[in-house]
């Protein structure tokens, strides 16, 4: 009778506190794999679908804008400002580069000259400012060591499921 009455409270206290060190355990464990993780996956990930998108709206305001549609080159224009707009505020390090610093560097004078054409009706010299813009993606991918992708002005229009005039 007095075994039972302080055994069962004991293993009762020490299967609870066995309970939380274990919870504790993998809790740590999985904060420590989440970490890792994401050490690993995030900056080469978002790069390189930050990357997909400039290209993809770079090549639609090509169209949109040699077409002289203001209203759809504006809205290429914007996405694009997005997606640098996310890049300079990651910060983003890569193999010890600075790449958002890159990019103010190379790419934000090119979308602040190319929204003053935009905003102007005809879209005055469009062809040479575009051809500013792929230039300054190609310094930065020459100062970023990667100066094997080169980007140049679409040659053929690849969108052919949209209207671009
Ligand atoms: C920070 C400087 C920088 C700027 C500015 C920049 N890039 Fe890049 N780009 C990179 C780096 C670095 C990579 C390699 C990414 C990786 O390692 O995943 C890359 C990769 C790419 C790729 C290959 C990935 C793919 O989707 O095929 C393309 C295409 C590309 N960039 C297009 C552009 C275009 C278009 C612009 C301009 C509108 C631009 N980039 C501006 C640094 C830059």
């Amino acid at each position: 009778m007095n075994f039972s009455r302080h055994f069962v409270p004991l293993i009762a206290t020490v299967a609870l506190l066995l309970a939380l060190w274990a919870a504790i355990q993998l809790w740590q464990l999985r904060h420590h794999l989440d970490q890792q993780t994401e050490a690993l996956l995030e900056p080469e990930v978002e790069l390189a679908v930050y990357m997909q998108q400039l290209h993809h709206y770079a090549q639609k305001l090509h169209w949109s804008g040699t077409a002289g549609n203001q209203q759809l080159a504006s809205f290429y224009l914007h996405e694009l400002e997005e997606t640098e707009e996310k890049v300079l505020e990651a910060e983003l390090m890569e193999d010890g580069q600075n790449i958002s610093q890159l990019m103010r560097q190379h790419l934000s004078p090119t979308l602040k000259q190319m929204r003053l054409v935009v905003a102007q009706k005809d879209l005055p010299d469009f062809a040479r400012h575009y051809q500013a813009l792929l230039t300054g993606c190609n310094s930065c991918h020459r100062a970023a060591k990667h100066d094997f992708i080169q980007v140049q002005v679409p040659t053929r229009e690849a969108f052919s499921g949209q209207v671009f005039e």
